[in-house]
């Protein structure tokens, strides 16, 4: 026991040394300042001091300007105009108000489209993409680069020293408008990136199988973009182009974040605001590791694409899910984070856009606040009166001096978290029971674009299982850090580790996970699991050979049934359906067996086993159930079993930890009683906690 005790305390120093970070030193020093968007560009210059005066009073401690204001800033090639973003940058001054300064990357002016059109890219039906979309531009495209270069270097040399800029946002949310870009740009670029990669034409030839179908070539300049309408089959030829528009994707932040290192105030930070993970594939937040000071991210929760709870509140309370996900992942880069943006009411682009619940935006803010953020903006301080998004909330009405629901929501929050930062003790240890459910989430962003590459079954959604087993760690309260094979697999500091549908893997990481277990780790795998080599090549082996060893079994094959039919698995007394994939298992001797078919063919198959090894388990989940039931009952037993204090929340029922405070958000349409005990004190809430209510405690 005391040396758990001396384990987490030195887990507390490691972390006093990374949530210290301030990352916008803001006048009343909240634990998590707030911020809002304004675009001084979009109204008249009578109102801007109004408007600063009004964002300060309301108690946000920053604002963000010019992420779309390239045609502004340089209205003509070469000419420049900074007078009227300094006026703002004083009038924020005027007003206490730290400034997120941003690169306009996203939006390249009409003289620069026009004079160079082969910087846009080009969709997969071989349009260019016109003036008047954003992020219509390849970032690596040498032409734009030049331009860049020079905004950039502009602003820099403009405001890399003044200390009202707390820090950068480089471009905004980073993709491509339409996921890939097909241009001859691109063509060129991606034969280089292969050339590189495989050095010769056989090399490639082998490593993409070419020779099926007589996919063989000659030479790296044959090769096509492998457009989906185009019809290229060819596996290996998807997943590197995925990789390399992820690589691409990164390197164009790189190249940004360079050319302002070179010029800006060590003071400065440098962050990006990472977005909708799920819909692209191809934009890796540990790809920018090494070069960026922290990854932010955005989030609208009400957006109708999102992984929702059930119940009638739902689509008001939006997914707190994602949220969750969205902010945890993003802290995993760096060891914080914040949200750049946060919907402040209702949105105009979804496919439908219900207004929020009252009481949500307030619950969004407190979720973030949670999780340990440093900071939340919202997108955006008025209600744009023109252009692509006029229906958009913002904390204004659109006659800009009333405040919104939701901007009412954020005053609110604003204050509580004033308050309660000014009682903080800001604390450093992680408390014991926190340290004892500890979870690294093992990530690489490769395996997803490979199992999406090959489904296998129409029924398969990599998403869907990533999220499985995050909510149903939530449900345990479980704090989640992502983590990469290069990272350091550290018992002490996650003594579970969960790697979800992990498919390509290689020696050095099944003997990095045998020295994991062996050292007291318990390791979660489940279906598809060290299936295929980092190629996506099968082994030439028997099916996921190379793990047997390690899960202690060896697997025989994998069914899966069509939508419409259900089978059953018994475990721990229970019976529970399934149908997307279920592996069939035949366990060496020593392995445990605890869950098994009870019926098909195959009934008494087992398919959910655990074999301890050195100190610690493997667990091997080769069943997708179907209502998930399944799944969480499989994680308590782990966790209750291995002395992990756990809790047990609904679903969409989050209770987080920071700063010496217990937070818990309900995202679920019914009343939640909050796990506070009597000697607890509540500084915030009920414990019954209403649907879209917060309770904090310590
Ligand atoms: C975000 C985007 C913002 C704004 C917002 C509207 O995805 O980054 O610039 O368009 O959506 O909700």
């Amino acid at each position: 026991m005391e040396r758990k005790i001396l384990s987490f305390l030195i887990i507390g120093f490691i972390c006093l040394d990374i949530f210290s970070q301030d990352l916008i030193h803001s006048q009343e020093n909240s634990l998590m300042p707030v911020g809002a968007y304004y675009y001084p560009e979009h109204w008249s210059e009578k109102q801007w001091e109004r408007d600063i005066k009004r964002i300060a009073e309301l108690g946000f401690g920053f604002t963000h300007f010019a992420e779309f204001a390239w045609s502004r800033l340089e209205p003509k090639e070469g000419q420049f105009d900074f007078t009227w973003l300094d006026r703002c940058v004083a009038l924020a001054d005027k007003y206490s108000l730290k400034v997120i300064m941003c690169t306009p990357s996203p939006t390249p002016p009409a003289w620069l489209t026009e004079k160079h059109p082969e910087i846009l890219i080009v969709t997969e039906d071989g349009f260019q993409v016109k003036h008047g979309m954003r992020l219509n531009v390849n970032g690596m495209n040498p032409i734009y680069q030049y331009y860049v270069k020079r905004i950039i270097e502009k602003m820099a040399e403009h405001y890399g020293s003044s200390s009202v800029i707390c820090g950068w946002q480089l471009d905004n949310e980073p993709h491509y408008e339409g996921l890939y870009d097909y241009s001859p740009f691109v063509k060129g670029q991606f034969q280089r990136w292969l050339k590189n990669k495989y050095t010769t034409i056989e090399n490639l030839n082998k490593a993409w199988g070419a020779a099926f179908w007589s996919y063989e070539f000659n030479d790296f300049e044959q090769i096509d973009l492998p457009n989906p309408k185009e019809h290229n089959n060819n596996p290996h030829a998807k997943i590197d182009f995925k990789r390399y528009s992820a690589d691409a994707i990164a390197a164009a932040l790189r190249f940004q974040s360079e050319v302002l290192r070179n010029k800006i105030s060590s003071k400065q930070w440098i962050t990006t605001n990472f977005a909708y993970y799920k819909f692209l594939p191809s934009v890796d937040l540990f790809r920018s590791r090494q070069d960026l000071d922290f990854a932010s991210h955005t989030m609208y929760l009400l957006s109708t694409s999102l992984d929702y709870p059930k119940g009638n509140l739902a689509n008001r309370l939006g997914s707190g899910m994602e949220l969750s996900f969205s902010s945890e992942l993003a802290r995993s880069i760096k060891g914080y984070t914040g949200i750049m943006e946060l919907q402040p009411g209702q949105i105009d682009w979804g496919a439908w856009n219900s207004q929020p619940l009252p009481g949500a935006v307030r619950m969004w803010i407190w979720h973030s606040f949670g999780l340990g953020d440093k900071f939340v903006c919202t997108y955006r301080f008025r209600q744009p009166l023109f252009g692509a998004e006029q229906f958009h909330k913002g904390i204004m009405e659109p006659d800009g001096v009333t405040l919104s629901p939701g901007g009412e929501e954020f005053v609110t929050a604003i204050k509580e978290i004033k308050k309660l930062s000014l009682e903080a003790e800001r604390k450093s240890e992680i408390p014991i029971e926190l340290q004892s459910r500890s979870t690294a989430f093992l990530w690489k962003q490769d395996n997803l674009m490979s199992l999406e590459t090959v489904k296998l079954t129409q029924q398969w959604d990599t998403w869907e299982h990533y999220y499985t087993y995050y909510q149903k760690l939530k449900t345990m309260g479980v704090p989640i850090t992502f983590i990469q094979e290069s990272d350091n697999f550290d018992v002490i500091k996650y003594p579970f580790m969960i790697a979800p549908a992990y498919e390509m893997v290689d020696n050095e990481l099944i003997l990095k996970w045998k020295k994991y277990v062996e050292d007291g780790g318990h390791l979660i795998l489940t279906t598809r699991s060290g299936m295929k080599d980092n190629n996506s090549h099968l082994w030439e082996a028997l099916l996921q050979q190379p793990i047997w060893e390690l899960i202690g079994a060896k697997v025989d094959c994998f069914d899966q049934l069509s939508p419409d039919e259900e089978a059953n698995v018994f475990f721990d007394g229970g019976d529970y359906t399934w149908n997307v994939w279920g592996d069939q298992l035949s366990p060496f001797p020593g392995t445990k067996i605890w869950g098994v078919y009870s019926d098909q063919y195959y009934k008494g198959k087992p398919c959910i086993i655990k074999k301890s090894l050195g100190k610690g388990a493997v667990y091997y989940i080769g069943v997708i159930s179907k209502n998930k039931d399944l799944e969480k009952r499989i994680l308590r037993k782990i966790y209750q079993e291995n002395n992990a204090i756990i809790l047990d929340l609904p679903d969409y029922f989050f209770v987080e930890y920071r700063d010496g405070y217990w937070v818990a958000v309900n995202y679920t349409s019914e009343a939640v009683n909050a796990p506070i005990k009597d000697r607890d004190i509540i500084v915030l809430g009920t414990k019954l906690v209403p649907p879209g209510g917060v309770v904090v405690w310590k």
